[in-house]
């Protein structure tokens, strides 16, 4: 352990949190770089009545970084010193960082989608279908966007996906039109179906996926989704909502520290963590 009184102090905050991936992956990181002495991530159970208290003691113990998940994203926005353009056009916030007391809200959800497709598939002028209409969805309709994708959304609940279509000016389809993905190029699942214990459940009918498409499950555990292993039987190209989990956590590390993330280390090992865990 190479902790000191110097060691800067990052965490997660939700409710619940105890299963957060986020120290696992960045002190991994912190470890590979030789920066254990210099940073230290840690993750801390918040409940929504205790936010305002928790950005004081965010200030009053000098936190350097702070990884935001669910329930907080939108509630701690008002805060904040500042937010990035970004992170306000998106409307939640998933990353602070701390400069001598000034607190600065991001949002690295959108690039975790983006970054994670960017791999395999272009977006300029392709069909991007996104499903559910949470949190999750604004920051992948964002980033789809943003990268000239064509935008729909179909969401359980259609009024939801009518409210963020008019937010963000793209289209959205009724549920009972799901069909609709087999014309798509690019899928993208916010909801958490198929999450643990839901893990027999897949969003999307495997007959809805071609193997011209992509896809990216959000849902990161069980590692392999119903609808990861529904694509893979399609032909389609894959993409694990682990990819998306360690390419929005490089980013908040190069906010916390200043310095590029090693990728290949952290992906290693939330993929093994995952695995291990696999039901
Ligand atoms: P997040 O911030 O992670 O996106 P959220 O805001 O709770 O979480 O959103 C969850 C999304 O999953 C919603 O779009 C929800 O649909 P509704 O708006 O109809 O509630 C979707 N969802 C959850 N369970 C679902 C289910 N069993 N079938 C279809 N959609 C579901």
């Amino acid at each position: 352990m190479n902790i000191s009184g110097k060691t800067k102090i990052c965490m997660s905050i939700g409710h619940p949190i105890g299963n957060s991936l986020s120290p696992l992956m960045h002190n991994t990181g912190f470890e590979k770089l030789k920066i254990d002495n210099e940073y230290v991530f840690t993750a801390c159970n918040v409940k929504p009545e205790n936010i305002e208290n928790c950005i004081k003691g965010i200030r009053a113990l000098g936190i350097r970084g702070v990884s935001v998940t669910m329930p907080h994203k939108k509630a701690i926005m008002q805060y904040l010193d500042d937010i990035d353009d970004t992170a306000v056009q998106i409307g939640a916030v998933n990353t602070i960082v701390n400069n001598d007391g000034k607190l600065t809200g991001f949002n690295t959800d959108w690039l975790g989608v983006v970054n994670s497709i960017q791999k395999v598939s272009s977006f300029a002028g392709k069909k991007a279908l996104v499903l559910g209409a949470g949190g999750a969805a604004r920051a992948a309709i964002f980033g789809l966007i943003k990268m000239g994708a064509n935008v729909i959304i179909i969401n359980r609940t259609d009024k939801s996906a009518i409210a963020l279509a008019d937010e963000f000016f793209c289209e959205y389809a009724p549920y009972s039109e799901l069909e609709r993905a087999k014309r798509m190029d690019i899928i993208v699942n916010t909801t958490s179906v198929g999450m643990h214990p839901d893990e027999n459940h897949s969003p999307l009918p495997k007959q809805f996926i071609t193997k011209e498409q992509t896809i990216l499950d959000a849902v990161y555990f069980p590692y392999e989704t119903q609808l990861i292993k529904n694509a893979k039987a399609q032909g389609a190209k894959a993409i694990h909502g682990a990819e998306m989990l360690l390419q929005q956590g490089l980013e908040q590390f190069k906010l916390y520290t200043g310095v590029n993330a090693p990728e290949e280390t952290m992906r290693s090992v939330l993929i093994d963590h995952l695995k291990k865990q696999q039901i």
